[in-house]
């Protein structure tokens, strides 16, 4: 190998940046020459890359998104699009690829691969932290820390009008987001994709909540949640039921996906980068790599985009015990 093309795919993630630095890192590292598509396999198609040496990723560790930019490409959903990206691989003369991103990015990789028998690693970034094959993804612990920071705010407001809140949180159809910061901000209530707790035990349980003396509450709802109605829907409803509330609605979007990567973030990028690069030396390919078990290991392609969504119910159960 001699080149590799990095590019980063999907909805970005905090920690992207840190990601493409080591790999441009590694490979200066081993003399080999690397290069970034801009825009995800969008660029590829496009011929859209950029050069990148050790110093072109100076101070980039701390930036939030990713100086690749970021987009889902319909045309490369094409066989016509992806014979193009490959023609646009070869006259780079890259010759292994890099692809940060989720399960998208993934899947595309695959049918490339099997296509134009290009090798690649892929490297886990998404705040919804939806991939087996590693514990946490790129960018899930900074959106977590936001979205605590978040409900910590809204507390403030909602416990001096005692009001009761529903805060809207990404993850798409996993509620990994939800449930940890749901309970590293002591949410009341958590509604998850994964456990349809019904509407009458949310009503119960706010009402167990007043007749307790609570003033104010908080109730983290998952963008996917099993509820079959909206977050508004969700407050009218129990507003409804129960008139003693004054609720309001408070949806998050995509500030979870900014701001400046949390340490944790930049250690694991860091980490990943350099095994991406040096497992395609060592001659794997259709793999990721990711953390497990306190350790950098690489994953099968195929296993790592079955995304378990393997709820932690432990913490459910910590999270009602706590929310007495
Ligand atoms: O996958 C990351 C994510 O932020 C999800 O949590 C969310 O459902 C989706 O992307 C939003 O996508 P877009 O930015 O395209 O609206």
């Amino acid at each position: 190998i001699k080149k590799i093309g990095v590019m980063t795919s999907g909805g970005d993630a905090p920690g992207m940046n840190a990601a493409i630095r080591a790999v441009a890192r590694a490979c200066s590292y081993y003399n080999i020459e690397c290069v970034g598509f801009y825009r995800g396999y969008q660029g590829m198609i496009e011929g859209d890359f950029v050069e990148l040496t050790a110093r072109s990723v100076k101070n980039i560790i701390s930036k939030g998104g990713t100086i690749l930019k970021s987009a889902r490409s319909t045309e490369f959903r094409t066989k016509e699009g992806r014979a193009k990206a490959y023609e646009q691989v070869k006259k780079a003369k890259v010759d292994a690829l890099i692809l940060i991103g989720g399960d998208g990015t993934f899947n595309g990789g695959i049918v490339f691969g099997k296509e134009f028998g290009i090798p690649f690693i892929g490297i886990p970034g998404t705040i919804d932290n939806d991939i087996a094959g590693t514990t946490s993804t790129i960018g899930y612990d900074t959106a977590l820390n936001t979205v605590v920071e978040c409900i910590d705010k809204i507390r403030d407001t909602a416990s001096s009008h005692n009001r009761l809140f529903f805060v809207e949180v990404m993850g798409r159809d996993a509620g990994f987001i939800a449930l940890n910061a749901g309970v590293g901000a002591g949410a009341e209530e958590i509604l998850l994709p994964e456990e349809d707790l019904g509407l009458d035990r949310l009503l119960e349980s706010l009402k167990k909540s007043k007749s307790r003396g609570k003033s104010s509450s908080i109730v983290v709802v998952s963008e996917g949640d099993k509820t079959g109605k909206n977050v508004f829907e969700l407050a009218e409803y129990v507003t409804k039921n129960l008139p003693e509330y004054e609720a309001r609605v408070s949806v998050l979007g995509h500030m979870q996906r900014g701001g400046s990567p949390t340490c944790f973030d930049r250690v694991l990028a860091s980490k990943l980068g350099v095994k991406a690069v040096e497992s395609l030396l060592d001659g794997q390919s259709n793999a990721m790599v990711g953390f497990l078990n306190n350790k950098i290991v690489t994953t099968d392609i195929e296993e790592a985009i079955i995304s378990s969504h393997d709820i932690n119910r432990e913490l459910l159960r910590i999270s009602d015990i706590l929310s007495v």
